[in-house]
């Protein structure tokens, strides 16, 4: 597949199946990460992966999280969260470790790690896989946080669910018009 075609053919697979990718293409997915665009170099980036068990685990951490945020939440609530992680084989956390720096705003940390973000979801689509970027008020809190080991330095910038498409949930890619979207400035003069 070539670069624009991924870029333009992927969309979203919210049922997602084994197999995840392994080995050296999952070396590369893991790679065009790396590459996203990052001021000054900071690195702001640390991705979990979690696959097998750990999403068990995970799913006990959200319920866990809820949990000590909210106070009381119904059982039902809480068994819906364990098994979210279960909607894929891979889970990529991607965590943005942001820091005060001179040059680079908090800001633009956070995009680059959202970038590379990205970046795993299009290698993914560009190899045959599928996925979508999940999140969720949990995910932003600080219970969840904790629960992840994260720093205090640390944001969670949400849930890379990864795996291969199961195809009846394959949603039509939408093919918006670029004129709505793109204009020029300053605007043209009416005539
Ligand atoms: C940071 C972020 C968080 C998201 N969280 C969710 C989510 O919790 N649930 C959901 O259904 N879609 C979520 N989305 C949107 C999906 O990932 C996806 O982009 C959307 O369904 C549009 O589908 P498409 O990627 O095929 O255009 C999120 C997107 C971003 C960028």
């Amino acid at each position: 597949m070539d670069t624009l075609e991924a870029l333009l053919g992927r969309s979203s697979a919210s049922r997602l199946s084994e197999p995840a990718p392994q080995g050296l293409v999952r070396e590369r997915i893991f790679r065009s990460a790396l590459r996203a665009p990052d001021h000054a170099r900071l690195r702001p980036w640390r991705f979990l992966v979690v696959e097998g068990e750990g999403r068990d685990r995970l799913g006990d951490a959200l319920a866990r999280a809820m949990q000590r945020r909210d106070g009381a939440v119904d059982e039902p609530t809480l068994q819906k969260l364990r098994v979210n992680p279960l909607r894929a084989p891979l889970l990529l956390l991607p965590v943005a470790d942001v820091r005060e720096h001179p040059k680079v705003p908090l800001l633009e940390q956070q995009m680059s790690v959202a970038c590379a973000a990205q970046c795993i979801l299009l290698a993914a689509h560009a190899e045959g896989f599928g996925g979508i970027w999940r999140s969720g008020s949990i995910a932003y809190s600080a219970e969840l946080h904790a629960e992840l080991g994260l720093a205090d330095s640390e944001q969670l910038l949400g849930f890379l669910y990864l795996g291969t498409p199961v195809a009846a949930s394959a949603r039509p890619v939408a093919d918006p018009d670029p004129k709505q979207h793109f204009r020029p400035w300053p605007p043209l003069p009416l005539t």
